[in-house]
């Protein structure tokens, strides 16, 4: 039988007076999963978050987690839960060692210095761990606030946009990370707004906007249900091309002066190659792509999301 580990009922928040952060939203999150909630600043993806770890009380609605009524009994389930908040920042002046010591402390675990040495390992931070802070990059000072987060080897992980704001490869490497973690065992709730993140790690991804859950399915399953399974892109074409394809029936969009051919179902290909051949335009190149999440968002919200802020 599947455990489920998080179970949220039409659970609404509304800040005073009319802020509806969390407009009755449902979903559920098996054991072991990477569960992600993907959407754009101010979607409500933090104060859920929050909810279901003690942190705020919903307005109406039912949040279980590890079958614990979270608004009554939170108590008895905090050991089970480890935390990396939104914006973490680690104390400047603490060497990663010390940080994982102090938190060690706070939370009553004994952890002898092998027991740190490992932490810091399992986050890739053994070469930096004596080096304060305030020295650490963006990336590994949210590494350390993973392993801060793991201090009581929680069965569930809360991560807060555990990646915002950091470079490529940084973000790169707390995917690795997070794999690792899934790895042992661990549930996992990933809040973000990167559609490549979500695509990437999560089994389960529930799309949020303006409070509301607007799809949720795995990554495949979104793409086959909102998407089209394949994308001919006309690269450089610009609008002009794209009055010339949608004036011989073939539906189309413009994105960032590229031209984007849905294309439904493999038998049409070569059709829709033959008719877009047939026009003359300036292409820079022309390839297929499958779809992602991107494509899904777009087609869903109607606007492309960048840095978790949507283009007007
Ligand atoms: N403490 C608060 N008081 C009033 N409004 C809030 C508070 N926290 C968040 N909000 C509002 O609730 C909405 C959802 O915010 P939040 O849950 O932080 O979204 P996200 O994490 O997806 O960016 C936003 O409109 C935000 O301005
Ligand atoms: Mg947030």
């Amino acid at each position: 039988m599947v455990e489920r580990v998080i179970e949220v009922e039409d659970l609404a928040k509304r800040y005073p007076p009319d802020t509806m952060a969390i407009d009755g939203i449902s979903f559920s999150i098996e054991r072991g999963r990477v569960f992600s909630l993907l959407g754009p600043n101010g979607a409500g993806k933090t104060t859920t978050v929050e909810i279901l770890e003690g942190l705020r009380t919903p307005t109406s609605g039912r949040t279980r987690v590890f079958d614990v009524d979270t608004s009554k009994d939170y108590a008895s389930i905090r050991g089970r839960v480890g935390i990396l908040p939104q914006n973490f920042e680690p104390f400047d002046n603490l060497k990663p060692v010390e940080a994982v010591e102090y938190w060690a402390k706070l939370f009553d675990k004994r952890k002898t210095r092998k027991d740190i040495n490992e932490m810091l390992d399992i986050v890739g931070l053994s070469e930096r761990k004596n080096l304060l802070a305030k020295k650490l990059s963006g990336g590994e000072k949210r590494k350390l606030g993973i392993a801060l987060s793991l201090i009581n080897d929680p069965e569930l992980l809360f991560l807060d946009e555990p990646t915002t704001g950091l470079d490529p490869k940084a973000r790169r490497d707390l995917w690795k990370l997070i794999e690792e973690i899934q790895g042992r065992g661990t549930t996992v709730l990933l809040t973000t707004h990167y559609l490549d993140e979500a695509e990437k790690l999560s089994d389960d991804v529930a799309i949020m906007h303006r409070g509301n859950i607007i799809a949720r399915g795995s990554p495949s399953e979104l793409i086959s249900r909102f998407g089209k399974t394949t994308v001919v892109v006309l690269e450089g074409v610009g609008t002009d091309g794209l009055t010339e394809v949608t004036r011989r029936g073939i539906e189309a969009t413009e994105v960032d002066g590229d031209v984007m051919v849905p294309v439904a179902n493999p038998s049409e290909m070569r059709t829709i190659f033959a008719k877009l051949s047939s026009i003359e335009l300036p292409v820079k190149d022309m390839y297929t792509r499958r779809q992602t999440l991107e494509d899904v968002f777009l087609s869903l919200v109607g606007t492309k999301m960048d840095e978790g802020v949507l283009e007007e």
